[in-house]
């Protein structure tokens, strides 16, 4: 089956990275289309990195530019999905406007359209927007509806994107209803690299067995209070899918964290750091990536009171803490660290890659992922991140804001170079 992939501006872009790894996943091929307002939300090269194909964002300049590309493009396609679709999208789609690539090819498609609305709350809940809506319904267009809650720009109602899996699920559901689907996995479907839809993920992480921690600790004071901090692990289970996505036998260990588990892994869940430390080092043995994405708690409690604490008349008490075992640098004291590659994650709200770059000494890392905490929607507990890599040879590769799957592409990236070099 093969998904054209419509992308437009606004903060909602990130997401259909994920939306393209899903439909991936489900055996899809994928070709995006961009228009020039979503380039200023993500760049076309992360979705020719995914996807394994040029993105077209322009009409007329390109190489081996075809006068009837948007002919060809849109006949090729089982479906057109447009996530996220702008207000203005909409608008022009109702309008029969064709003023750029993705109206172009939506004009010249005869297959069905999907669309999942993405924008503030006031554009979508305007009657224009709502008569666009009602005029594409008509016409056959269906709908995956936006969520309700808080938006980029600080208000509160209807208008995010649907959730990923969502807009995945319903685009298979429109494809099966039309039995595009030859139940096939990508990687056992004939392909032909003459077409539109080639499909050249790889999975360079075959062979390889990665440990990844992720979510916090958590220490105990007593029965009901504890140390912890505000990972979500978001960022962990999204290096475990990416991993898993390409080959990867992967085995999770995570802090408690309010999240599904990514499909074919069942995680190891541990409280406190020293239950993550062992459940790390009775599982070591095989593994040749780690990669410490956890928030361990660096100091607990000396003494955690079997009984609640009580409060005594007293005015001030003093816990006494003790620091707690340094997982990573236990992993990474191995010497030439068995073979294995050893990769950590700092979070800093100051000197950020001074502060990284200790880390990757101290630690013997062979690479961190230096997380500024400080930038608005990175770190703790968002959808998306902002980091730049430090390599042992000194080498920086800057990441800009963007989805933490993407990201945890581009870590695993930069780990599959080193292999390389590790392995010479
Ligand atoms: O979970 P999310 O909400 O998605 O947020 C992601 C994140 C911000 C938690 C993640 O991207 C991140 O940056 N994780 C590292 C958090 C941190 O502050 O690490 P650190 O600077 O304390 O430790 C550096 C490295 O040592 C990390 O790889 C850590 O896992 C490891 N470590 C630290 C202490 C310890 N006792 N044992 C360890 O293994």
């Amino acid at each position: 089956m093969k998904i054209l992939l419509g992308v437009t501006g606004c903060i909602g872009a990130y997401k259909a990275a994920e939306v393209l790894r899903g439909l991936q996943k489900a055996g899809a091929q994928v070709r995006v289309v961009m228009t020039r307002h979503a380039t200023e939300f993500m760049r076309p090269l992360t979705f020719e990195a995914l996807s394994g194909q040029p993105v077209i964002v322009e009409m007329f300049d390109r190489p081996n530019y075809s006068t009837i590309e948007h002919i060809t493009v849109a006949r090729e396609a089982d479906l057109l999905l447009v996530a996220p679709a702008t207000a203005n999208i909409i608008a022009k789609f109702a309008h029969g406007m064709a003023d750029d690539f993705l109206s172009t090819v939506y004009l010249s498609n005869t297959n069905p359209v999907l669309i999942a609305p993405a924008m503030n709350v006031e554009m979508w809940n305007h009657p224009t927007t709502q008569a666009n809506i009602e005029i594409l319904r008509k016409l056959g267009v269906m709908f995956v509806d936006p969520g309700e809650g808080y938006q980029a720009c600080g208000e509160v109602g209807v208008g995010r994107l649907a959730e990923p899996e969502e807009i995945v699920q319903r685009a298979l559901e429109i494809l099966q209803m039309r039995g595009e689907d030859s139940g096939l996995p990508v990687s056992e479907k004939p392909q032909d690299p003459e077409s539109a839809f080639y499909n050249a993920q790889s999975e360079d992480f075959l062979g390889e067995h990665v440990m990844i921690t992720a979510g916090p600790t958590v220490e105990d004071l007593d029965p009901v209070r504890f140390i912890t901090n505000r990972s979500s692990g978001k960022m962990g289970y999204a290096m475990a899918e990416a991993a898993r996505d390409r080959g990867a036998s992967v085995t999770l260990i995570s802090g408690p964290v309010r999240l599904q588990p990514p499909a074919g892994i069942e995680p190891v869940i541990v409280r406190s750091a020293k239950e993550m430390y062992e459940a790390v080092m009775s599982r070591l043995a095989d593994i040749t990536v780690f990669i410490g994405c956890a928030a361990v708690a660096d100091f607990r409690a000396a003494k955690s009171s079997p009984q609640k604490i009580k409060k005594q008349g007293r005015k001030a008490i003093t816990i006494e803490l003790e620091e707690t075992e340094d997982i990573i640098k236990a992993v990474g004291a191995y010497p030439n660290h068995n073979g294995r590659i050893v990769v950590g994650f700092a979070a800093e709200s100051q000197s950020l890659l001074e502060n990284a770059e200790k880390k990757l000494r101290e630690k013997r890392l062979d690479l961190v992922v230096a997380n500024d905490i400080t930038q608005i929607d990175a770190g703790f507990d968002v959808e998306t991140n902002a980091a730049t890599i430090i390599k042992r040879d000194g080498s920086r590769i800057e990441l800009p804001l963007q989805g933490k799957r993407e990201m945890a592409d581009r870590v695993l990236d930069e780990i599959a170079s080193l292999r390389w070099i590790v392995t010479k």
